[in-house]
């Protein structure tokens, strides 16, 4: 298996508060693998570093065996980064197939396309002409997922994807996730739901105040019901 991502020692800020120290973490190939921690631990930040959208101070992001340390976004996502942000940002005047559009990238090319997009999410297809404003919360989270899709990315960051989401709609995703590994998608996302967690991932790194403090697999993960009680329990 061959690294996609490898990062290490990447330190970050927001103005003079420092908030992602020492972080190190790797995704190889076909992975799925989640960043685990509490609200403000810093997992969006890791992601945002990674995306180009909080560039860090120190460390190096290497993405499919380029140096891309403090690349904007625009170029992370040329390379093949697809990022869907916590807060899902559907454009609520636009139609699904609308958004749907703006997921795509210039020059990437890839097994994903309009038809087969819809294809995979039954809930976009029925509705290409709704507006993203009257989505449900669980409709809006598959149409970023598919937007983000859309860009054929080589590696896709989901940010929280169950946050907030109804049981249904969370075990819907599930099966997404479990789908897009099939087909050799490569996902790093974040989560507090341990249990979404155990049923999708590979391996998790957990992160705590800023510190990757712990890289296991999945099963090491399971049985370790202390470290999820320290790191994860509200
Ligand atoms: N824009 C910001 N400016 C200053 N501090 C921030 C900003 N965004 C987040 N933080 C702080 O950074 C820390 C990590 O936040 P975040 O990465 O959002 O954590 P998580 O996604 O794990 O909940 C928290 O202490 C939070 O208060
Ligand atoms: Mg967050």
């Amino acid at each position: 298996m061959k690294p996609i991502l490898q990062v290490s020692g990447m330190h970050t800020y927001y103005g003079r508060s420092h908030i992602l120290f020492d972080v190190a973490l790797s995704v190889y190939e076909g992975e799925t693998v989640c960043l685990m921690g509490r609200n403000g631990a810093g997992k969006t930040t890791t992601f945002r570093s990674l995306a180009g959208l909080t560039p860090p101070r120190a460390g190096e992001v290497v993405f499919k065996g380029k140096p891309c340390t403090r690349l904007p976004a625009y170029r992370m996502a040329r390379l093949g980064l697809g990022f869907v942000p916590e807060d899902r940002r559907i454009l609520g005047p636009l139609t699904v197939k609308e958004n749907l559009e703006l997921g795509k990238v210039p020059g990437r090319k890839g097994p994903w396309t309009m038809s087969r997009v819809l294809d995979q999410f039954p809930v976009l297809r029925d509705m290409p002409h709704r507006l993203g404003g009257t989505l449900s919360g669980g409709e809006q989270q598959m149409l970023t997922i598919a937007r983000a899709l859309m860009g054929n990315p080589d590696l896709l960051l989901l940010d929280e994807p169950s946050e907030g989401l109804a049981p249904v709609i969370v075990a819907e995703l599930r099966r997404l996730l479990l789908q897009l590994k099939q087909m050799g998608t490569t996902i790093l996302l974040s989560e507090q739901n341990i249990r979404f967690a155990l049923a999708v991932t590979d391996r998790v790194f957990i992160i705590d105040k800023g510190h990757i403090v712990y890289s296991g697999g999945i099963d090491d993960f399971r049985r370790n019901t202390e470290l999820q009680q320290k790191y994860l329990s509200v």
